[in-house]
């Protein structure tokens, strides 16, 4: 109920952030005391936000945190289900388990889990994943479709598209996409994606999407063996707000997972191309079997990389590290 008057309080602060919104206006509209009015106000100042109060005038919100509170993803939230529940922590282990556990409870589809900081993040192929305090969004979105699990790659490439256009749209910095799922900006790499499944044999149960976008984070907060990495404030040389590039990528992955479901992979697979900095390029794939040289010829309906080499054979690759020769 707090939470609730606290975002309906924030959100009127924020339609108005060149004016002051009286006491008397909010004590109305939101049907709470002055008194009220004021502890709310003392918690956003103890969560970061500045905000002026001024008799006979009102409140304004000067500046606010680039935090990723739920209030502060929800302002900027335009959809229906994605993100509609919310669980925010300051640290974890990796939000995947926190998102797993409550896929097996039953969450709802859409739900996500973010945080600040992990403390045992999880990249590709069993790798970690670094994932400082503060400075990059580390976020679990758990998606329940009615499909086989053979379709489950394809939400890889969903999310990737979701991300690029979301990053184009909020920095308007040229993030491309590498095979399957990383997103990069002038060659580093700026978000990975990691997509997990719990499945029966014919049916997905959830497919849990793992992003982490390197945002804020300046070079030196990066480890030193970590030269291909980079964040969008070291490309873009300006702060970004973590919690309204996280609802832009939301916004646009509800737009494309409703678009998938109801017409299928096409759209997406055209919007994947697009972005994508392999195709049509000398490539060299390491996979488990080896390593595959060749020309990177487009991808299946599944999702899958066909990759053509010198003695004219597709080969059909899952899974792989890619480097663009
Ligand atoms: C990759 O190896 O490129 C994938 C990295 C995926 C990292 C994200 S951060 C949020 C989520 N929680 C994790 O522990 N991993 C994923």
């Amino acid at each position: 109920m707090a939470d609730s008057i606290r975002q309906r309080l924030l959100q009127m602060l924020e339609e108005h952030t060149d004016t002051y919104v009286s006491g008397q206006m909010i004590s109305e509209s939101l049907n709470v005391s002055r008194t009220a009015i004021w502890k709310h106000v003392a918690e956003l100042r103890k969560n970061g936000y500045e905000v002026e109060a001024i008799q006979k005038k009102g409140y304004r919100i000067v500046t606010r945190p680039n935090s990723l509170s739920k209030e502060e993803i929800s302002l900027k939230l335009d959809t229906t289900f994605i993100g509609s529940e919310i669980h925010a922590y300051p640290s974890v282990e990796t939000t995947q388990f926190i998102a797993h556990n409550l896929a097996h409870e039953g969450i709802q589809d859409g739900a996500i889990v973010v945080a600040d900081e992990q403390t045992a993040g999880k990249g590709r192929l069993g790798r970690s994943w670094h994932s400082p305090k503060g400075s990059g969004i580390w976020t679990s979105i758990i998606l329940r479709p009615k499909l086989p699990p053979q379709r489950a790659p394809q939400f890889t490439l969903i999310a990737a598209v979701s991300v690029v256009q979301a990053i184009r749209k909020q920095t308007g910095l040229e993030a491309e996409i590498k095979w399957p799922n990383d997103i990069l900006i002038n060659g580093k790499k700026i978000v990975g994606i990691l997509t997990e499944l719990q499945a029966e044999a014919d049916q997905i149960k959830s497919v849990i999407i793992g992003m982490g976008i390197n945002v804020n984070a300046a070079k030196e907060d990066f480890p030193s063996d970590l030269t291909t990495a980079t964040s969008l404030k070291i490309e873009s040389g300006e702060d970004v707000n973590r919690a309204a590039l996280l609802a832009s990528i939301l916004n646009e992955l509800e737009v494309l997972y409703t678009e998938y479901m109801e017409n299928g992979f096409r759209m997406i697979k055209l919007l994947w191309e697009s972005y994508a900095i392999s195709l049509g390029r000398k490539i060299k794939a390491r996979t488990l079997n080896g390593v595959i040289e060749g020309l990177a010829k487009g991808i299946t309906e599944e999702g899958v990389l066909l990759l053509e080499s010198d003695d004219g054979e597709v080969h059909h690759i899952y899974s792989a590290d890619i480097e663009i020769c």
